[in-house]
């Protein structure tokens, strides 16, 4: 490998550092050159209860190995503590360049067995969470014309997985935050990608089996390091990540069936056009897709 990608100067804001894959995104980030605002309120795995010096520790790490970061201990889950993570990178290094949307919580349930208490806290964080912080960093880089944001999206909502409506939904909406930030951060030099991830960390530690082995959170990073870097070539895109694979998940729209006097029994009659996988469309944004519907129905 020639020309290592580095981050001299850059300033990230990595939220949900304290541990799993964010320590090792802030600690990568870091070791390249990144000056990393280390978030977290270090809690447990369904958010209850906190420790202020989960972040600190990271901290500790990227220090000792010659590298420059602040811990943060804010919530990401109120517009205040967005505020405050984004001020406090504004106060150690005056600037942010890039915000890495990790931080993440679970509370697993069956749909019909949902309650509030299961599914506020986890739109919350995850969710509400990346637009909090997100949102004033994103002023910031709309005035300097340039930023790379990174959310952490997850194959549980992109494709569904039992028991997770509420982190499936908060996953997917995050996919629909990233794309509209693409759109709208294209004109300022910001992009924004998700990565949907697989790796052995205290959330998945019972769910892995085996596998766990194979799926170090280090294999995440470099992913999280090219999409947070200036030579990224990409926008509004979702990757599927883990164990040193990485490969694209795309929305594609099939052709279609095209009938100006639909009725249900012709979708019946032609459902297997209507979903035919064989040939399909990737739009990059709303208007692209427009253009193709258009373009179908003259
Ligand atoms: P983790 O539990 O080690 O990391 C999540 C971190 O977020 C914790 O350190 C926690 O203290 C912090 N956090 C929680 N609520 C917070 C809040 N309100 N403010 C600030 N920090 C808060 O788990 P892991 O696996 O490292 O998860 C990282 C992200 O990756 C999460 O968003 C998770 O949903 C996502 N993910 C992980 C997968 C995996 O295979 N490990 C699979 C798909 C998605």
């Amino acid at each position: 490998m020639t020309d290592e990608l580095g981050f001299d100067g850059k300033v990230a804001i990595v939220t949900g550092a304290g541990g799993g894959l964010g320590r090792s995104h802030a600690l990568m980030l870091a070791s390249r050159g990144a000056l990393v605002v280390v978030n977290d309120l270090g809690g447990a795995v369904d958010g209850t209860g906190s420790d202020k010096g989960a972040a600190e520790r990271v901290v500790d790490e990227i220090t000792a190995a010659g590298g420059e970061a602040v811990a943060d201990t804010n919530s990401v889950s109120t517009p205040e503590g967005g505020a405050a993570i984004v001020q406090t990178a504004i106060d150690a290094f005056g600037r942010v360049d890039i915000v890495i949307n990790n931080a993440g919580i679970l509370r697993d349930k069956a749909f019909h067995n949902l309650t509030p208490d299961l599914l506020n806290p986890v739109l919350d964080v995850h969710l509400k969470g990346a637009f909090h912080v997100s949102q004033p960093a994103f002023v910031k880089m709309r005035e300097q014309g340039y930023g790379r944001i990174v959310c952490t999206s997850s194959a549980a909502g992109i494709f569904g997985n039992f028991g997770q409506t509420n982190y499936g939904a908060a996953k997917m909406g995050l996919v629909g935050l990233t794309r509209v930030l693409a759109v709208e951060g294209a004109k300022f030099n910001i992009k924004a990608n998700a990565i949907a991830p697989l790796a052995l960390t205290r959330m998945t530690e019972n769910i892995l089996g085996g596998l766990g082995d194979k799926l170090d959170p280090s294999l995440i990073s470099p992913l999280v390091t090219f999409l947070a870097h200036e030579d990224c070539p990409a926008t509004g895109r979702i990757f599927s990540v883990g164990g040193g694979r990485v490969a694209e998940i795309f929305i594609g729209e099939t052709k279609g069936y095209v009938n100006p006097a639909l009725a249900a029994e012709h979708l019946r009659d032609h459902w297997e056009q209507v979903t035919d996988h064989r040939a399909y469309f990737v739009p990059e944004n709303l208007n692209d897709e427009s253009g193709i519907f258009l373009k179908a129905l003259s």
